[in-house]
């Protein structure tokens, strides 16, 4: 199949492809989505075929207008009614127990659906044009890191998919905070650029789920089912290296060769001899969440490079959503020097 590429006021256009049935990758304001009428089975499995992602992850439902979420919830609690007229439109999405109206293919089977009503224009006009709601995962082949460009969408996805409509370049660069409220106290099943500690300022304690920074054990049932898949993996070794600035530059300044690359940021650069790849600055986590996904591409276009030593970020506020994307790209492989 060809895949058209959509410009920005080709938003009708994008919701007739959806409308028929196709899939069409959308921008987001975290990353590129892979959208399908949310309310249509079929369409909703060619999602799954198309990114090769098993049938037991759920999707997130995306929605134009907050008030949109309540055909798809049973009950909507004080504190997600709260963090809802807090932040959105924007990264922040909920789980709660999902009405009739959420087709199983959606949720997985679960009783319970994630519903997200971002930020990006372009996305939300192609969902208010469809009148449906859109299930959108990243679009990305399953274990691959998540597109934050059109480029990244083309790589994985050309010719599998109906259309990509060319939103530009991300701003946010990581997935969409997810918290449940599916048990009676909150909890973060995949942390995003909407921090525990603003969500907390509002709505007191959230508690965060052991996958986001561990691995799952062994029979151990997973909240988020798309937390015990490999997930953001170049085709080279990632090794998390947890060490100050000069321990961690002396570090891979010793153990360098052709095949070493180090993932650092912009401020280390200079003074690493081998090869390198920044993400983003030391202090900035947030210029950290916007690159990390396209430095983790830019390590597979190396063919050479076999092990990565990166850098590990700064565990606070976004800093948290990007380690817990590294370890996952690292295998949960960690150095501590
Ligand atoms: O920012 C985002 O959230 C992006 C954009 C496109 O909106 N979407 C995204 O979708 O990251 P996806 O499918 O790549 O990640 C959704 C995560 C997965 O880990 C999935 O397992 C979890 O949310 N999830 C979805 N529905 C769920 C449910 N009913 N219960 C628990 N976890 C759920
Ligand atoms: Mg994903």
């Amino acid at each position: 199949m060809e895949t058209k590429l959509l410009h920005q006021g080709e938003e009708k256009l994008a919701a007739e492809i959806l409308a028929a049935g196709g899939l069409v990758a959308l921008p987001t304001e975290t990353v590129y989505g892979l959208g399908a009428d949310g309310l249509n089975e079929e369409a909703i499995k060619k999602i799954f075929i198309a990114k090769g992602r098993p049938a037991d992850n759920p999707l997130i439902l995306h929605i134009a207008e907050p008030q949109d979420i309540l055909d798809l919830v049973l009950t909507l609690p004080p504190k997600a009614s709260t963090l809802i007229d807090e932040f959105w439109p924007g990264p922040l999405t909920v789980i709660l127990p999902k009405t009739k109206t959420v087709p199983s293919a959606v949720s997985a089977d679960l009783p319970n659906v994630a519903v997200r009503c971002p930020a990006n224009e372009s996305i939300r006009l192609v969902i208010k044009y469809l009148k449906r709601p859109i299930a959108a995962p990243s679009a990305n082949i399953s274990g691959k890191p998540s597109p934050t460009k059109v480029s990244h969408v083309l790589q994985d996805l050309n010719g599998k998919i109906d259309a990509i409509l060319d939103g530009g370049d991300c701003e946010l660069g990581l997935e969409s905070t997810v918290v449940s409220f599916v048990s009676k106290a909150p909890c973060i099943l995949r942390p995003g650029s909407i921090t525990k500690e603003q969500m907390e300022d509002l709505v007191g304690d959230i508690a965060v789920d052991p996958a986001v920074l561990g691995r799952i054990k062994q029979g151990q049932k997973a909240l988020s089912p798309g937390m015990k898949y490999t997930h953001y993996a170049p085709r080279a070794k990632v090794v998390v290296v947890k060490a100050d600035k000069e321990t961690y530059i002396d570090f891979v300044n010793k153990n360098s060769s052709e095949n070493i690359l180090s993932l650092c940021f912009e401020e280390d650069k200079a003074r690493i001899n081998g090869k390198s790849i920044s993400y983003g600055k030391e202090k900035d986590t947030t210029s950290q969440a916007n690159l990390f996904f396209d430095a983790l591409r830019k390590i597979d276009n190396l063919p050479e490079i076999e092990l990565v030593y990166a850098r590990c970020p700064y565990m606070q506020g976004v800093g948290l959503a990007v380690y817990n994307r590294l370890i996952r790209a690292a295998g949960f492989e960690v150095i501590e020097l």
